[in-house]
This record gives C-alpha cells, structure tokens and sequence, in this order.
C-alpha cells in the first residue's frame, strides 16, 4: 500500500468514527438526561473529523510543490475561523441564538457555492456518464448553497430586527418561485448537454434572488419554522459539497443536518398548524395580515404585594414562560419562587409551549439552568387541559404563545396556531413591561379579560418583589 492509499484509509477509518459519534450525539441531545453527553459526542466527533482532513491533506501535499501553500492556506483558515466562532460564542446571549445559528447557515451556503464553482472551474477531467452527474452536482449545489445563503441572510436580518419580520407580500410571489424552479430545472438540463460559464452566473443569481425571496415572503410568527428549514438546506448544501469533493463524512454529516433540520420543521409546523409545504414554499397561499384596530376595552394592573398574595392563597399555579422570561433572566428567582411555593403546599408546574422564547427548546434548557426540576416541566399538550382547574397563571414574558387570538380569531395572522389556553385559569397574572406587542406583532385580547392582570415591569425585578412579599407573608397551608 502507498502511503497516498494508507492514507486515505486512515481518513476514511476516522471519518466513519467521527459520523458514528454525530449520529450518537444527535440522539444524546433528544433528551433532557443525555444532552451534556450528546454535545461531548459532537465535540470529539468534529475533532476527529478536524485531525482526519488535516491529516489527509498534510499526506497528500508531501513534497509537492504547492504543498507548502495548500497547508499555510489551511492553517490560515482555520486560525480565522476558530476565533471567530470563540469569539461569536462567548459573545452570544441565549436570546441572540437564532440569528447566530441564522448567520452561520449563511457561510455554509456560500461555502456550498464557493466549491460548486471550484468544482466546475477546476473540473476532475471525467468523462460519459459520470461527466454529466459531475455538472449536475456543480449546478444543484451551487443553487442550494445559493438559496442557503441568501435566505439565511434574510433571517439574520429579520430576527435582529434589522429589517421588519411582515412577510413580503409580491404580487404573484407564488409564481414568482414556482417559476424560479423551473428555469432552475432548464438551466440544469442546458448545463449538462453545454458548459457555459454563463450558465453557472445565470443559477447562482437566480438562487440568491430566490433564497432572498423565499425567507422574505414569510411572516414573524413562522419564522422558527424558517431557521430550522435553512439548517435543512444548509445541511444538503453541505452534502453536495461532500460529492463534489468526493468527501464522505461531508455526505453523511450533511445528511444528517439536513434530514434532521426538515424532520424538526415538520414537527414545528405541526405544532403551529402550518402546512408544512407553505412554509418552505415561501409561505405559499398565507395572505397577508389585516391589521388589528378592534378596541378590546381597558386593561387592569395588580402589584407585586397583590400577587405574592394570591399565590400564597392558590392551591395549584401553572408559569408559562416565553421570551421576555429570557431577556430579563429571570429564571433563577422563577425558580426560587417556584420552590418557595412546593415548600408551602402549592402544586407549581410549567406549561412550555414548542416555540415559547427564539429558539427550539428555549425555555426547557433556561428552567433546567435554574435547576427547575424536570418532572414539573410540562410540554403545551399535557398542560393545556388542566388550566381551566388551575388557581393561578403566571405568564412570564410571553405574548404570541398564550394569544386568545390564535384560537377564537380566524382572520389574525397567527390564526390556527395552537397556543396555551391561559386566560380559561381562575386568575391570569401577566408580567411585561408595557401593552407592546410580541414576535409576531400582534395585539393580545388576552390582556383585556375579567380574569387576567398585568403586572407591569421588568420580569425578574417583579418575580423579586414578589419573593420579597412572600418573605414576609407567613405560610397558610
Ligand atoms: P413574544 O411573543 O416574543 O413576547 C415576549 C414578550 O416579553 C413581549 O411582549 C415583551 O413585552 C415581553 N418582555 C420583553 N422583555 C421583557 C422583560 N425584560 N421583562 C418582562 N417582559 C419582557 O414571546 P413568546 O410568547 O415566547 O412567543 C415567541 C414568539 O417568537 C412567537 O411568535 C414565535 O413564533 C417567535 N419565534 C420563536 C422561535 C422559536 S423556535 N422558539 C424562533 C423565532 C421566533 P414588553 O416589551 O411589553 O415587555
């Protein structure tokens, strides 16, 4: 065996390790218990993969002229990288999560465009049949990369408020993208029978007009849907990139990203009641959304005092947190009057609902930082028919997820989405900071109810004071 062949089997040995460990780490992170093992599985799995490819390439380059600049542009990049993405980690607040994911989406995108150019410009020289799969990879990567990393680049900008997150509303849009589609289709078959250069500018800024297209089109309250859709692109940009670098951990991992990223907008849309085809169509057939100018009367404020009292005097309290629980951090002092009240007798348990925060499984990892435990963290299904038995709601900085709206108004642009039924509970305390609309920018009636109060401020200042009054509160059951 040569030492090119030796290493490559040594590469190719690591390779499948290393998609082992992300295959374990996949399934590690679909629970509670195992995540911490989950992410230790990808974290040795993505160094392997790391020491195998810079292995690879050190053996390839040995004593080849160009081997000296192959391994400092390596070097280079990787040096670059690595403290970008420490940087960007350290950096990030949980609630900035999305966009960075967003962002990062972006970069596989142009990188799945970057190779596809690569690919054709400096052609392997096959010849038949396996010429013609080769152009096609070329022109079907560089469009989804495309799509990836214009789309991804919209999301980044509409989940960091830089642009507005109301859906783009185009006359024809449908069309517009169907259309995109099929010239995509032509163009493939054009490139296979003749390499035009042209042909190659033609598809990616057809793909960036699409991937720009596609994200604007969709609205605020669909957006979670969209960011684990571009992981799914971003995933068979990648996988293309692996064919043509002829790269099989590329494959499998792309793969993987990219199968695991449709499955989880699939259950998204489910748990939204969105078609999921509509979604990732663009938001194919959602009309726009009317404006909400119904007057749902006056709202009523209850103090911190008032609050620690009614909760001193219920018999079970359900909290249902949601984004400004984030933003204020209030979980530990939640978490500290959650234990305060088990200890008086209250039954205490969360209700979570599948995109309460800005990203999937928000809520469930900042309780379990707080060392809620996880037996009174309840998914949105198995809360939503005790409320009405319920005391007391506390909706800790959540708007969109407990919005009356969604189930009782048919013409609101969150209409059908399910939400937590909370305003069916005896006494409804809500804790914002002014009358201001959620994600979706929509008004919530649930405000205006008998039975609902808001308790206006800062999240975890609130929770604070009302610790402060139950302190002094002496114990009724
Ligand atoms: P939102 O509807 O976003 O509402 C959060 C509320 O928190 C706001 O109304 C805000 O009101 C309040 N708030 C902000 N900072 C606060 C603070 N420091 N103290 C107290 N309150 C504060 O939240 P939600 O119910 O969790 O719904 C999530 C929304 O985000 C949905 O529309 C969902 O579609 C979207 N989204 C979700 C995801 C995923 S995957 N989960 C990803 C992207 C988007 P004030 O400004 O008046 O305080």
């Amino acid at each position: 065996m040569t030492a090119v062949e030796l290493s490559a089997s040594v590469a190719g040995a690591a390779y499948i390790v290393a998609a082992l460990l992300f295959i374990m780490s996949l399934s590690g992170l679909s629970r509670h218990e195992s995540s911490k093992a989950g992410v230790t599985y990808g974290i040795f799995g993505m160094a392997i993969a790391l020491a195998a490819t810079i292995w690879a390439t050190v053996q390839d380059a040995w004593g080849q002229p160009q081997a000296a600049l192959g391994l400092t542009l390596l070097v280079v990049a990787m040096v670059i990288g690595a403290t970008i993405g420490l940087w960007r980690a350290r950096k990030v607040e949980m609630t900035g999560m999305p966009e960075l994911i967003a962002l990062l989406h972006s970069f596989v995108g142009l990188a799945a465009v970057l190779v596809g150019w690569n690919g054709h410009l400096h052609s392997p020289g096959l010849e038949g049949a396996l010429a013609d799969i080769h152009h096609a990879e070329v022109f079907i990567g560089i469009f989804i990369g495309g799509v990836t990393f214009t789309g991804s680049i919209v999301a980044f900008l509409k989940l960091s408020a830089r642009i507005s997150s109301q859906p783009l509303v185009l006359p024809g849009k449908n069309i517009l993208n169907l259309g995109a589609i099929v010239v995509f289709l032509g163009l493939t078959v054009w490139f296979v029978i003749d390499q035009q250069l042209w042909l190659l500018v033609a598809v990616t800024v057809l793909s960036f007009l699409l991937g720009w297209h596609l994200v604007a089109s969709i609205g605020g309250g669909d957006m979670p849907v969209v960011v684990s859709m571009l992981n799914s692109y971003s995933g068979w940009a990648a996988a293309a990139a692996g064919f043509l670098l002829n790269n099989d951990l590329l494959i499998v991992t792309g793969a993987l990203v990219g199968s695991s990223g449709a499955f989880l907008s699939y259950i998204m849309c489910k748990a939204m009641n969105r078609s999921f085809l509509s979604v990732i169509a663009g938001g194919f057939g959602i009309e726009a959304p009317k404006g909400d100018d119904v007057d749902h009367g006056e709202h009523r404020e209850i103090d911190a005092e008032s609050a620690a009292d009614m909760l001193a005097n219920a018999t079970s309290v359900v909290i249902t947190p949601g984004y400004g629980m984030a933003v204020a951090q209030a979980q530990y002092p939640v978490a500290e009057l959650t234990q305060k009240l088990r200890d008086r007798g209250v039954d205490v348990r969360f209700g979570i609902h599948p995109v309460a925060g800005r990203l999937p499984g928000h809520m469930n990892v900042l309780l379990a930082e707080a060392k809620v435990p996880y037996d009174i963290v309840l998914e949105m299904d198995e809360i939503n028919d005790e409320l009405a038995e319920t005391d007391v709601v506390l909706v800790i900085g959540a708007n969109d997820t407990v919005n009356p709206a969604a189930a009782e108004d048919p013409g609101s642009p969150i209409a059908g989405m399910p939400v937590l039924r909370v305003w069916e509970a005896k006494n409804v305390i809500v804790f914002k900071r002014s009358m201001a609309s959620g994600y979706a920018g929509v008004q919530n009636p649930l405000f205006f109810r008998e039975n609902a109060q808001m308790l206006f401020g800062d999240a975890k200042e609130r929770v604070d004071d009302i610790l402060t009054a139950l302190h002094a509160t002496a114990p009724t059951h």
